[in-house]
């Protein structure tokens, strides 16, 4: 009896081994197949993969035209972006919201009419940050926990009077002054850099356009495309 036993705990040990190195085996061929696909998605197929990280952000929509449109993109490319949305357009648009969430991109606060939140009181606030909030909401099920003052103004103490993170940007290329393509992609490329976060507006079709073709060309030079909460928090 006391051999068996012996010879059952030898080969208890060996299946639970065997066991124990299989499963490490396929979780370091999954990781393998992960950085292989990543590295191939940003075509670098021969360079290390990239840990330089961007965040597009679009202000003032949801657009009903040019929206969809740089949804579509994003989709194409499998990026994913932060839009800071106005209570009164999500109002109207959403299904656009819906999409959004549903694709993955981060939903934040740009207050309900666009209004400067510089000396804003608790009334203020609720009527243009909390409305706003419910309305996402009532849409996506969560409540935003982001928020980006319109025209960059606000007060020190606007993420203590909300409870929300406030997000600024680092990469302003003044999209809606011009509305050319080509040198909103200049201004980007030229600034871009790590942990780079770029204010856009999904309001004009040369913003997406531009947009579109900085995910291309920035991909080329090794940057990943994130939501900001991972340029914020990581
Ligand atoms: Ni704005």
């Amino acid at each position: 009896m006391k051999k068996d036993l012996k010879n059952f705990k030898i080969l208890l040990g060996v299946i639970l081994t065997m066991v124990f190195v299989s499963i490490d085996y396929f979780e370091k061929t999954d990781q393998v197949k992960e950085v292989s696909g990543s590295a191939i998605e940003s075509g670098m197929e021969n360079s290390v993969m990239s840990t330089k990280k961007i965040a597009l952000t679009f202000d003032d929509g949801p657009h009903p035209t040019y929206t969809p449109m740089l949804l579509d993109g994003l989709k194409e490319r499998g990026i994913h972006a932060t839009f800071f949305l106005l209570g009164q357009s999500a109002q109207n648009y959403p299904d656009l919201v819906r999409r959004m969430q549903e694709e993955g991109h981060l939903i934040g606060n740009h207050t309900f009419y666009h209004t400067d939140l510089k000396n804003a009181d608790v009334v203020l606030l609720n009527r243009e940050v909390v409305k706003t909030n419910e309305v996402i909401e009532k849409i996506t099920g969560e409540t935003p926990q982001y928020i980006r003052p319109p025209f960059g103004s606000c007060d020190d103490n606007l993420e203590e009077m909300t409870g929300m993170i406030v997000v600024m940007w680092t990469v302003d290329p003044l999209d809606w002054c011009c509305e050319d393509a080509a040198s909103i992609v200049r201004r980007v490329e030229e600034n871009a850099q790590d942990n780079a976060i770029i204010l856009m507006h999904d309001s004009y079709k040369s913003s997406v356009m531009a947009a579109l073709t900085v995910v291309d060309e920035l991909q080329k030079q090794g940057y990943e495309f994130v939501t900001v909460d991972e340029i914020l928090f990581e």
